[in-house]
């Protein structure tokens, strides 16, 4: 259990391949809690294998934790925690939203994102978000389907990173102490709460084919106590996913 008050020990580089695969390559492995922040990454990793173009100006940190039960509860906790960091910096009008199971989105774009990896002494929660970066650093995403964003073109002015790093990691292990204490019950409380998808129309993909190889239609109703999406499809069935990714959403 991490201690109350906890102050983690924070390593920054100037440029590391990915900050994952740092925190995952020490040796000996690290002290439950530390956090390793890169300036930019040279190989940064999205999900499913996909790039994370990371540039100066965004940020780039993963976090050790010595869990190795239930790691899809991970990205949903750092989801939380981004999302409210996200919000902290934006004016209310902005609709800033969780998106499962790793997005992190403003008005339908995407500004920040999790990549959570196992490895052998526990896990790498890796938390990457588009701070300062401009409109050309982006250009990679924006044929996606939900094209991306940054903080800077959200507010039209930077953001201190140290700053928003510090309010991140604030939230991540105050989360992630309720989280040791009272289970993943809050956490999907509180997923729910900073999520503008639910009751809405999503469309959903199932990289296993679990949705006969067409994408699902139908209107999302949330995480359950496992952390799993819920859809109601059209035909008045309700569906449960534990991969997959929404790849669209109506208003
Ligand atoms: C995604 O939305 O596809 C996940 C993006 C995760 C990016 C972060 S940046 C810090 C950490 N290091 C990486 O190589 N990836 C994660």
């Amino acid at each position: 259990m991490l201690p109350e008050n906890f102050i983690p020990v924070i390593k920054v580089f100037e440029s590391v391949e990915s900050t994952n695969d740092t925190l995952r390559q020490m040796s000996p492995p690290p002290e439950e809690g530390t956090v390793i922040v890169a300036r930019e990454q040279t190989k940064g990793r999205g999900s499913r294998g996909r790039v994370w173009n990371s540039p100066k100006g965004g940020l780039y940190l993963s976090v050790f934790l010595k869990v190795q039960k239930r790691l899809t509860d991970l990205p949903l906790l750092a989801g939380v925690a981004l999302a409210q960091t996200v919000q902290s910096v934006l004016s209310k009008a902005m609709i800033v939203s969780v998106k499962w199971p790793n997005d992190c989105m403003v008005n339908a774009k995407k500004v920040g994102g999790i990549l959570c990896e196992s490895c052998s002494t526990g896990c790498v929660v890796g938390i990457g978000l588009n701070v300062n970066l401009a409109a050309e650093h982006l250009a990679l995403y924006q044929n996606e389907a939900f094209p991306a964003t940054s903080i800077k073109i959200l507010t039209e002015g930077e953001t201190n990173i140290d700053d928003i790093q510090s309010v991140l990691l604030k939230k991540f292990f105050n989360l992630y102490r309720m989280y040791e204490q009272e289970g993943f019950s809050p956490i999907q409380y509180l997923w729910e709460k900073n999520c503008a998808l639910i009751g809405k129309k999503i469309e959903f993909r199932d990289p296993n084919w679990a949705t006969e190889g067409r994408p699902l239609t139908g209107t999302f109703l949330g995480i359950d106590e496992t952390g799993a999406l819920m859809i109601a499809t059209g035909q008045g069935e309700r569906r449960k996913f534990y991969s997959g990714e929404i790849v669209c959403y109506w208003p």
